[in-house]
Order: C-alpha cells, then sequence, then structure tokens
C-alpha cells in the first residue's frame, strides 16, 4: 500500500508543483491515482510544462528507443512527425486507443504509461540549429568506454516507461508505426526494476543486478535540489538548454555477473562503500545514514575506501550532481556483448547490466565532470563496462493542440 500511495503522490506533487492543469478531461483520471486505483486504470498526466517520465516516480519496466530520421528530412517533416506522436501519446497514456489502433483492447489500461521524447544533434540541425545545446552530439570519450556503434547515439528518443509490459509493447508498437514512414529503428533497449510492493521499502529503493541497493543518493522530485539539478531553477547554477527541457545521457553499461560471482562479500561492499544487506554505509547501519568519509579503520584505511564507487562518485562540488533513473537489462548471452571484453573467466551466463538513465540540466557540467572522476578511478570498472552511449535534449511538455518540440518552431 505504502508503494501505490506513493504512487498517487508522485502525480500529484508533480501537477501542484508545476502549478499545472492536469489537462483535459481525458488526463482527469491522472493525478488522483490513490491506493484503491487498480495499477492499469492509473494514469500519469501528459500535458503540461513538464513532460512525464522523468519527476514520474520511475515505473517497473521501460523501453528506450533511438529513431534514425531519414537522410531526406525537413523542418516541416519534424513538425508533421511530433505532432502525430504528441496526439498518440497523449491518448495511450490516458488509455485511449489512437483512430490507427488495431488492437483498441491493448490501450485500454495505460498502467502508468509515460511517453517522453527526446532530440539529438541532429534534429536541432534540421529544425534550429541556433537552438542546438553546447553539449548536443556524443560525450567526450572515456577510457573505460568499449562502445559499440548499435548501442549509441539516435535522432530521436522516445522513452517509454510503465508498471505493465503488456501496455507498454502495444504503446510501442503504435509510436513505431507513427514514424515508420520517417526513420528508421537504430536501437531499442528495455530495462526492468522490481514492480511496487515486490521490495518493503517505501519509495521502493531499487536493487540492481550485482544485488546493491541503487539510487540512495539521488535528488527527490519536488525539492529544491531536484528542481536545480535537472531542471536549472533556482539559484542559476546550471542553465537549462530551454526553460522546462532537461537532458537525458542513456549509458548502456555491461555489468559482468561472472567474475562478480567471483568476488567476496567484502570486496563488494567496499566496491562501492555500501552494505549489501541494507544499502547502509559502511560507516553506518541504516540505508538513508550519512557516509562518514573520514573515518579510519584499525590498519589506517578509509573505512569507505578511496577508490569506492561512493566516494567517487560524490563532486566535491556539491552542486555537480545528477538525476538517476535506472533500469536492469538481462539478455541470453547469445546476444552478449561484453562478456569476454571484461574479462569473464568463467564462461558467461547472461548479458546483463544497466541502462543508466541520467537526467540533467546541463550535460557538460554535470554528468561529464562526475563521469570523469568515475573513469579516472572507481573499482566498480573492475566488473562494467560501459558498451553503449547516447545523448538526447529533453524539450519541454506541450499544452493540449501542441505538440512536443513546438517551442523550436
Ligand atoms: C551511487 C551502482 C554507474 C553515479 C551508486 C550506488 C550504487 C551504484 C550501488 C550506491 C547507492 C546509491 O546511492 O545509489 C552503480 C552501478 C553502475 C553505476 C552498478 C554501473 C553499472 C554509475 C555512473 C554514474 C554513477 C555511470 C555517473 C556517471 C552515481 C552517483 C551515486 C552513485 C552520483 C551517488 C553517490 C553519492 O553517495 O553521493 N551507484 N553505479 N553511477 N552512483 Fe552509481
Amino acid at each position: 500500500a505504502g508503494a501505490a500511495a506513493g504512487i498517487g503522490l508522485g502525480a500529484a506533487q508533480r501537477a501542484g508543483l508545476l502549478g499545472q492543469d492536469t489537462g483535459s478531461a481525458d488526463a482527469g483520471s491522472a493525478g488522483e491515482n490513490t491506493a484503491e486505483t487498480p495499477v492499469g486504470a492509473r494514469a500519469e498526466p501528459y500535458y503540461g510544462l513538464r513532460q512525464a517520465g522523468i519527476d514520474t516516480l520511475p515505473q517497473s519496466f521501460a523501453t528506450f528507443i533511438a529513431i534514425d530520421l531519414s537522410e531526406d528530412t525537413q523542418r516541416e517533416t519534424v513538425r508533421r512527425m511530433m505532432r502525430v506522436l504528441t496526439a498518440d501519446a497523449a491518448k495511450l497514456t490516458v488509455g485511449e486507443a489512437p483512430v490507427h489502433d488495431q488492437e483498441p483492447e491493448l490501450a485500454l489500461n495505460p498502467s502508468r504509461l509515460s511517453v517522453t521524447f527526446g532530440f539529438g544533434a541532429r534534429v536541432f540541425e534540421i529544425v534550429a540549429p541556433d537552438r542546438a545545446p553546447s553539449w548536443a552530439g556524443p560525450l567526450p570519450a572515456f577510457g573505460i568506454d568499449q562502445l559499440e556503434d548499435r548501442w549509441n547515439d539516435g535522432d530521436l528518443l522516445i522513452q517509454l516507461a510503465c508498471e505493465d509490459t503488456v501496455t507498454l509493447a502495444h504503446a510501442q508498437r503504435l509510436l513505431l508505426k507513427d514514424v515508420r514512414g520517417f526513420g528508421s529503428v537504430r536501437w531499442v533497449q528495455n530495462g526492468f526494476r522490481s514492480v511496487p510492493g515486490a521490495e518493503a521499502a517505501d519509495p521502493p529503493s531499487m536493487r540492481n543486478l550485482f544485488g546493491q541497493v541503487d539510487g540512495t543518493v539521488d535528488t527527490q522530485p519536488g525539492t529544491d535540489e531536484h528542481e536545480r539539478i535537472v531542471w536549472g531553477r533556482g539559484d542559476g547554477a546550471f542553465e537549462p538548454w530551454i526553460t522546462d527541457g532537461t537532458s537525458l545521457v542513456l549509458r548502456r553499461i555491461h555489468m559482468n555477473l561472472d567474475t562478480w560471482d567471483e568476488a567476496d562479500r567484502p570486496a563488494r561492499e567496499d566496491a562501492v562503500g555500501r552494505k549489501l544487506d541494507t544499502g547502509a554505509p559502511l560507516t553506518g547501519t541504516k540505508e538513508r545514514d550519512e557516509p562518514d568519509f573520514e573515518a579510519v579503520g584499525t590498519l589506517g584505511f578509509k573505512v569507505i575506501p578511496e577508490y569506492s564507487h561512493m566516494r567517487r562518485a560524490r563532486h566535491p562540488d556539491d552542486r555537480v550532481r545528477i538525476h538517476r533513473r535506472p533500469y536492469n537489462y538481462d539478455l541470453p548471452v547469445s546476444d552478449a556483448s561484453g562478456l569476454a571484453k571484461a574479462g569473464s573467466s568463467s564462461g558467461g551466463v547472461s548479458d546483463s547490466g544497466l541502462l543508466f538513465a541520467s537526467y540533467q540540466a546541463d550535460v557538460n557540467e554535470q554528468f561529464v565532470p562526475i563521469q570523469r572522476r568515475l573513469d579516472d578511478l572507481d573499482m566498480l570498472n573492475v566488473w562494467t563496462v560501459p558498451v553503449g552511449s547516447a545523448v538526447f535534449a529533453i524539450p519541454p511538455g506541450c499544452a493540449e493542440g501542441g505538440f512536443i518540440g513546438d517551442v523550436l518552431f
């Protein structure tokens, strides 16, 4: 019940925060999700100042899709495409079938579906070159990267997230039908976390496939810190590329579960600086305890090791933060990409990892410096390899009758 109540709050809180009318009569149910609302009937507001799927309490399943636009794509083509996509996404998120839906019954349970669109560098080249964020395009190269082109880049992002995989698959198919005349699918990446109620904590702390509690120290939607980090509001530390827009960096990070199997529990806990059972820092007992980075053990070494992921991921300038919304992925080994590279000695059983989704107002000022620190030193690098990387500008939301990206036209 805790998790369910949290879901209702998430939607209502966001709407309240933005002072936003949660929209049309269609979207009337959105924001009213309560513990009693069946999962299938829960809806997230679609129209509004900001796109859903970022401040939204993470749904259990997510699919990230990158589209390459056709060579001959014109400004007007993008406008037409975004109009169609927006209209269909708006309907699907409130449980209504778009007119061309050939399986309309599959559209009836929105299950908190959110659809978030993002633009790669090429969309700006076509539509509004002078509006392109300084960070549009690929990230700088990092030493740890073993990127494979099949997971990189893309012109248009469609990020779907939902509590139900059937609803999600249907929404994916419809939106892909919408874009098929405009370009081709570059990659599709599916991810999952525990479903509501599976974890006791409220809100549920996600566990990744290393077994670690993942997401403890992160910005909380609705707080001043989150507004500053994700949306560039507040003290002006970070400028968003556009008001109520933000950015997504999606890193596909292979996690070598086979070599991880060979690490004992103390080594695993030292690698992050947190305990595996509770997620507490090595200097504490509860997940949310404040870590003591200065504490020293009997041998004179820091209790939270210098090389630990937690210490390295925390930028010394405490304004430099990101908002994480990661999903696990797990594929059969026949699809494996990085097993041999990551030094598996025992023969791979799975191709697993994280779809590391990071949202921030400014990619260069926030994501990049943190990733640089982890590139320089992070014990987790022994078991993890970034195999894909993509950067998208997330445009603001839109009003009914408008379309996502209309601010660029
Ligand atoms: C913290 C796992 C990649 C940034 C953590 C924690 C875990 C974790 C278990 C501690 C609990 C928490 O606060 O969430 C992983 C795994 C990764 C990965 C398994 C790769 C497969 C990354 C990357 C970045 C990053 C690529 C950024 C470029 C952070 C940050 C924190 C964190 C900012 C919070 C640090 C703090 O305490 O201030 N990660 N992470 N992580 N991670 Fe990662």
